[in-house]
C-alpha cells in the first residue's frame, strides 16, 4: 500500500523523540540507509522499533549516480539486503556525485547538464533498478554552480527519468535555492517538470548567508516562499508522502513537529481526505 501524509528524517539525535510519538502523529520516516545498514546495539534497537512503528522510505547518500567509475555493486548488494530486512515504501538517491577515483566526497556535487551525462546516468539508474527489481526516485539537488551546461537543469532532470523510467523526488527547498541564487522563476521551473512522476516531496529550511547566496543547510526553519511553493505543487499533483528534512540543529523537537503540523494543514487543504493518513 502506497502511503500519504507527512513524515520526518530518522535520526539517531531525535530517535527517542520519535519513538515516543503517536503513530498517528507521522505518517512515515525516511532514513538513510548507509546511517542504518550493518549496525548493532543501540541503533540497531532503534531502528527495530522504527520499522515496527512506522513506514519507512530511504533516501540514499553514496550512490553517486553521476560518477564516471562503475557502480559500487558490493555496496549495491547490501542495500538490496537490507531492504529485505527493513521493508520500505520507496527508494531514492540525489542526481549528483559523491566519488570520483579515488575521492570519497562529504557534498553532493552537481553532474554536467550534458548529453552524455543524460545517457551515462540513466544507464546506471536502469542497472540499479533492474537489480533491484524496483523503480527509484532521483532527486533534484542544489548547486552552486553549474559545469559548461549543453541544456536547462529542468530538460536534464526530465530526460533522466524518460530515458531511465525512474520517478521523481521533488525538492522543493532546493528548486527554491537555486532559483534564487541563479536568478530563476522557481515556478516556471517546476513547470517544466514530469510532475506526473513525483513519488514524494521533501521540505526543509536553509540559510541566507549573503544578499545574493542562500546555502543549503536543513538546519532551521522553513520560509513562507518555500510554503508557497510547496502549495503550489499540491494544488498540482495527486497525493504523494511529504517529508520534514532535518539535518542540524535538532534542540526544539517541538517547533520540529510544529513544522510537520504546518505542512499537515497544507496537505489537508488540498488533497482529498480520505487519501491523507495523518
Ligand atoms: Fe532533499
Amino acid at each position: 500500500m502506497v502511503m500519504h501524509g507527512v513524515g520526518l528524517g530518522f535520526r539517531k539525535e531525535i530517535a527517542e523523540d520519535i519513538l515516543a510519538l503517536e503513530t498517528h502523529e507521522l505518517a512515515f520516516l525516511e532514513l538513510a540507509p548507509e546511517n542504518w545498514m550493518r549496525i548493532g546495539g543501540r541503533l540497531r534497537k532503534l531502528l527495530l522499533q522504527a520499522v515496527e512503528k512506522f513506514p519507512i522510505t530511504c533516501h540514499g547518500l553514496s550512490l553517486s549516480l553521476g560518477s564516471p567509475e562503475p557502480l559500487d555493486w558490493g555496496f549495491i548488494t547490501q542495500l538490496k539486503e537490507f531492504f529485505v530486512e527493513v521493508p520500505i515504501q520507496v527508494y531514492s538517491e540525489h542526481l549528483s556525485y559523491s566519488k570520483c577515483g579515488n575521492a570519497h566526497l562529504y557534498d553532493l556535487l552537481p553532474i554536467p547538464f550534458t548529453n552524455e551525462a543524460v545517457s551515462h546516468v540513466s544507464s546506471r539508474i536502469r542497472q540499479v533498478q533492474e537489480f533491484l527489481g524496483r523503480k527509484i526516485a532521483i532527486e533534484n539537488v542544489s548547486y552552486y554552480c553549474s559545469v559548461d551546461p549543453e541544456m536547462e537543469e529542468a530538460e536534464f532532470i526530465s530526460r533522466v527519468i524518460k530515458e531511465s523510467d525512474c520517478l521523481l523526488l521533488l525538492d522543493i527547498n532546493n528548486i527554491y535555492v537555486n532559483a534564487f541564487n541563479h536568478r530563476y522563476d522557481p515556478f516556471e521551473f517546476l513547470k517544466k517538470l514530469p510532475l506526473d512522476r513525483v513519488i514524494n516531496i521533501h521540505m526543509a529550511g536553509h540559510e541566507k548567508v549573503s544578499p545574493s547566496l542562500i546555502i543549503d543547510t536543513h538546519a532551521s526553519a522553513i520560509i513562507d516562499p518555500v510554503y508557497e511553493l510547496f502549495e503550489w505543487v499540491v494544488k498540482h499533483i495527486r497525493p504523494v508522502p511529504v517529508l520534514l528534512e532535518r539535518d542540524f540543529n535538532f534542540g526544539d523537537f517541538e517547533g520540529i513537529m510544529k513544522e510537520v503540523g504546518m505542512l499537515k494543514k497544507i496537505v489537508k487543504q488540498h488533497w482529498v481526505e480520505e487519501h491523507v493518513t495523518c
